[in-house]
């Protein structure tokens, strides 16, 4: 095969209480198309999200994730074109890197016919991306629990309850992972773990069940939010806000600065409740309404020519 497609959909981590472990699948995605090329040139063509940042060389994401499936094989390919559309905004906390590391890795995978099974990929795409819960659902799409044993990830796979709607409500300004990530304690308070594992166990029953009550306390966290809300000006307001509103749950999505809410509705006054308390701290933000998707990269390539 020589050029392949694939769609990876946003994904929005931890859902409060289930910190690297729970993650959702979004009706938002970005579109990849990998291409073999005969002469030695590693290229990226990027329109949409991070035109203007993202490198078009070797070091771009898509190709580097790509490169390292065909290591990983043991197959030299001389050259690769990846043409990239992107829709998710960038170092928001929506799973835009782990878009990118799948598409290399799925892309790639379908370019050598499929030398390697599903859970391979989702083990590398974990390596790569340093927690599962991004990568997770952007292969598999939904909501997925997972967590990485001795090379291999587990996943557990929720069809995400029909009726859920997210608003996204996503800050102008950048926060990258590795900055969130750095704002947290390396020990955490036994009772601490305590509160997020009975919450995180129950969130996962909760979203299996399609049974909302008592999800507003089940997504709370004690592991990672508090020590990101100096990043994040507002948040705590942002969360009042949502939750006088009548959202079903509210939290950080992923790393930050998105904070996301579940509905049974698309209820222009949540999110307007929630840009409105960012406002007041002087963060202007943009409010997109999506739902969960039970799609992912894995079980949406095509195959070109
Ligand atoms: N679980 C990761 C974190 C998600 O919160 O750092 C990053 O998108």
């Amino acid at each position: 095969m020589e050029r392949v497609f694939v769609r990876v959909p946003a994904t929005t981590a931890n859902l409060g209480s289930g910190f690297d472990a729970v993650g959702m699948a979004l009706g938002v995605y970005n579109d990849f198309e990998l291409e073999l090329t005969k002469d030695e040139s590693w290229t990226a063509e990027i329109a949409g999200e991070g035109s203007d940042d993202l490198p078009g060389d070797e070091t771009n994401l898509v190709l580097r994730s790509a490169r390292f499936l065909f290591d990983r094989a043991g197959i030299a390919v001389k050259g690769l074109k990846a043409k990239i559309s992107n829709r998710i905004p960038l170092a928001r906390g929506l799973g835009s890197s782990a878009t990118a590391i799948v598409a290399g890795l799925v892309g790639a995978n379908a370019l050598l016919n499929r030398v390697f099974c599903n859970d391979e990929i989702l083990a590398m795409a974990s390596l790569l991306e340093g927690h599962p819960d991004n990568v997770a659902p952007a292969c598999l799409g939904g909501i997925v629990v997972s967590f990485e044993n001795d090379g291999r990830l587990w996943t557990q796979r929720i069809c995400p309850p029909a009726e859920l709607h997210v608003a996204l409500v996503v800050p102008r300004f950048h926060l990258s992972t590795a900055a969130a990530r750095a704002a947290l304690p390396r020990q955490v308070a036994l009772e601490d773990a305590v509160f997020n594992v009975g919450r995180a166990a129950f969130l996962a029953c909760a979203l299996g069940k399609g049974s909302f009550d008592g999800l507003s306390f089940a997504m709370e966290d004690r592991l990672h939010q508090p020590y990101r809300q100096n990043l994040v000006p507002g948040m705590e307001e942002v969360f009042a806000a949502a939750k006088r509103a009548g959202a079903l749950g509210v939290a950080l999505s992923g790393a930050g600065p998105t904070v996301m809410a579940l509905s049974l509705q698309n209820d222009s006054r949540l999110g307007e409740a929630m840009a409105g308390a960012f406002a007041a701290h002087g963060v202007p933000s943009d409010v997109i309404w999506t739902k969960p998707s039970s799609h992912g990269a894995l079980s949406q390539f095509e195959e070109k020519g």
